[in-house]
């Protein structure tokens, strides 16, 4: 059967299925999916069966993820010869700049959008790099600014699945898997080796990015906790089935072991017109994420916080956590509340997504970042350290407040870009500059200066 019509990976756009992790099973035109088998000796519609394997053959089956894509041309044909090309503000690790200092306390202000036309790919600015991508272990963080769309020109990557939290403006990711629009309060995860563009809905567009180089991320186990709680199954959604059926010259970029190469081909790769499986992009709401905490006394490490963890291999010891600070109330009885000083084996690097952080109440702003690095000692500044060591302790909602963390097992080094160009303050060090010692000898301390 001949089939005549185009669809665009738009037409699909608000359509989700839940669940994290799911055996989902989508098609685009009825009767795409093959029943029963993966392989039958011809598809329907004339398509092309092919597996994308997101985990090895034999991963244990708990953990073993891939999916079954029926598509108008077959992989190989979305690629020809390859040409290594420059994308020189997107780094991976391991990138040690002999002129840039690591060891610190860093403290910057977003990242301003300028005139320059600006796509995913030529807007990505690598703030840290740890791990080291040819071994698939740690990650990078970036900040994305994005002004134009990609057109007729798509992307993946074969060393990363991409964590995306949205900032500021509206993206649309058009993936072989189906159409994910995404904003602010939003995050979205696209796994390693899945092709897309990216489009501008709403501009300019910043955000911060996670690129994950070891294992995928899952949902932290609840523990005592429970089966509900922090963040549920049900709230993460996958988008449809959705295809292009276009001929029209485009280019396809790929991050392969730290280098961009660049093929080119004659039709949208975005032709997948049914898939099932388990290895697919997801996007998750941040304010459907159900803190947990103290309700009596002291509050627990900020591990209860967890939204996604990508375990590296020690049980328990991260390759990436992905911690969120949100709206809350604090009731412990007293009680510091905030944060409190601390030095860290892992390395802690935080972006602002909206409001006002409890551990700093100016100069960490939304849009912002910060870093403590592996075993730097950091806290809360004065003003938090005063105000939360004196006032009254009734029940108070910190509100309009979000802010994240992607913190490490590896130390994160920072690109010459974070260091010398990228709005870096300064002055953070000097946060703490004016915390006094109360220590007088006496058992109440001094208070007064
Ligand atoms: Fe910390």
């Amino acid at each position: 059967m001949r089939h005549d019509s185009v669809q665009t990976a738009g037409q699909n756009a608000l359509e989700y299925m839940p669940g994290f992790g799911n055996d989902f099973e989508t098609e685009a035109l009825a009767g795409a999916l093959p029943q029963g088998m993966n392989s039958p000796q011809k598809c329907p519609y004339g398509l092309y069966a092919e597996q994308l394997s997101g985990t090895a053959f034999t991963a244990p089956s708990h953990q073993n993820e891939r999916t079954w894509c029926y598509r108008i041309r077959p992989s190989v044909k979305h690629s020809t010869r390859y040409a290594k090309i420059d994308l020189p503000f997107w780094k991976s690790a391991p990138h040690v700049d002999p002129d840039v200092v690591s060891l610190g306390q860093y403290r910057w202000d977003p990242v301003p959008h300028t005139a320059e036309e600006l796509t995913w790919l030529t807007g990505m600015r690598t703030m840290t790099t740890a791990g080291d991508v040819n071994t698939q272990v740690g990650m990078a963080s970036h900040i994305y600014l994005v002004t134009a769309s990609m057109v007729d020109e798509y992307f993946y990557s074969a060393d990363s699945e991409l964590l995306i939290v949205p900032q500021e403006g509206k993206l649309r990711l058009a993936t072989e898997l189906g159409v994910i629009d995404l904003a602010p309060q939003e995050i979205a995860i696209i796994p390693r080796g899945l092709v897309y563009r990216v489009e501008l809905l709403e501009g300019p567009a910043r955000g911060f990015v996670c690129e994950n180089y070891g294992q995928k991320f899952e949902l932290p186990g609840r523990g005592p906790i429970g089966a509900n709680c922090m963040a549920n199954r049900r709230d993460f959604k996958t988008p449809v089935a959705a295809f292009e059926d276009r001929d029209t010259p485009s280019k396809i970029t790929i991050k392969w072991c730290g280098q961009f190469h660049e093929t080119k081909i004659g039709h949208s790769p975005l032709d997948i017109v049914a898939w099932h499986g388990n290895y697919a992009p997801v996007k998750y709401d941040l304010s459907t994420y159900c803190p947990v905490g103290s309700i009596l006394f002291d509050h627990p490490d900020p591990s209860i916080f967890t939204v996604l963890t990508a375990p590296s291999g020690v049980p328990g010891t991260a390759n990436i956590d992905f911690v969120l600070f949100r709206e809350r109330w604090m009731v412990a009885e007293d009680t510091f509340r905030p944060p409190w000083y601390h030095k860290n084996i892992m390395s802690e690097l935080m972006g602002n997504i909206y409001g006002q952080y409890d551990a700093k109440p100016k100069g960490f702003v939304p849009g912002g970042m910060s870093l403590h690095n592996m075993m730097l000692p950091h806290g809360p500044d004065k003003n938090a350290f005063e105000g939360a060591s004196t006032s009254d302790l009734k029940a108070e909602k910190l509100d309009n407040t979000m802010s994240f963390m992607f913190e490490t097992r590896f130390p994160q080094h920072l690109t010459r870009f974070a260091a010398k160009e990228a709005p870096l303050q300064d002055d953070y060090i000097d946060c703490w500059d004016s915390l006094e010692k109360k220590f007088d000898g006496t058992p109440e301390g001094n208070w007064n200066k």
